[in-house]
């Protein structure tokens, strides 16, 4: 599932980024966004592959894109090039949001950005629980998460999980 038309993010605009590029967000467009986004993810160093996850290549790499393309989502663009996803995953009455971006383009301000738009995004959809799981030796997601009032709610096999509410959009 794509986004549909009913979530308003508007609000977030396009910004410039800590090495003053211009990064425009915009909902997934779903299929039309596969070949930018494998390009996305094709780039990814090891270190950029939490868990082996995205995957490498293909074919992995293009099933994961199969399922990840009908989840909520927001790239963010520089020019033509993907440079960063995020995207909610069904998580029984919630969602689990993941987000990744472009080595190039990390510690500039664009996660974060992405963030605020997956909890704009959560909340346009009637709000309710977003959770994240990440290593905890993942300080940059950690971090993010924090400052974006996530709070630890478990721990386990070197695995940090994370939740936060969202209400609803009015
Ligand atoms: C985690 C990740 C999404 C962060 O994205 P980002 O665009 O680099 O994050 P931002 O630039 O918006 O930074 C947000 C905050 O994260 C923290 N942060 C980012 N990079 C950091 C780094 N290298 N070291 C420590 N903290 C860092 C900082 O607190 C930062 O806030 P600040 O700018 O006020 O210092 C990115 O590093 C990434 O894609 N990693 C690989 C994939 C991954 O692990 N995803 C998480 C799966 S859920």
């Amino acid at each position: 599932m794509t986004t549909d038309g009913g979530d308003d993010l508007s609000a977030l605009g396009p910004f410039r980024d800590a090495a003053d590029r211009r990064v425009e967000l915009r909902p997934c467009a779903g299929p039309d966004d596969r070949a930018p986004l494998a390009a996305l993810y094709g780039c990814f160093d090891a270190a950029s592959r939490a868990g082996g996850v995205p995957p490498a290549a293909p074919p992995a790499l293009d099933r994961w894109l199969d399922v990840v393309l009908r989840f909520p989502s927001v790239v963010a663009w520089h020019g033509t090039d993907a440079v960063g996803q995020v995207f909610l995953a069904p998580d029984g009455d919630g969602h689990e949001l993941s987000v990744f971006i472009d080595p190039a383009y990390h510690h500039a301000g664009v996660g974060g950005r992405l963030v605020d738009a997956a909890l704009a995004l959560a909340a346009a959809r009637g709000g309710g629980r977003v959770g994240v799981l990440t290593r905890g030796d993942n300080r940059p997601m950690l971090a993010l998460a924090l400052a974006h009032g996530f709070v630890v709610t478990g721990t386990a096999d070197g695995q940090v999980e994370l939740a936060r509410d969202v209400p609803a959009a009015e």
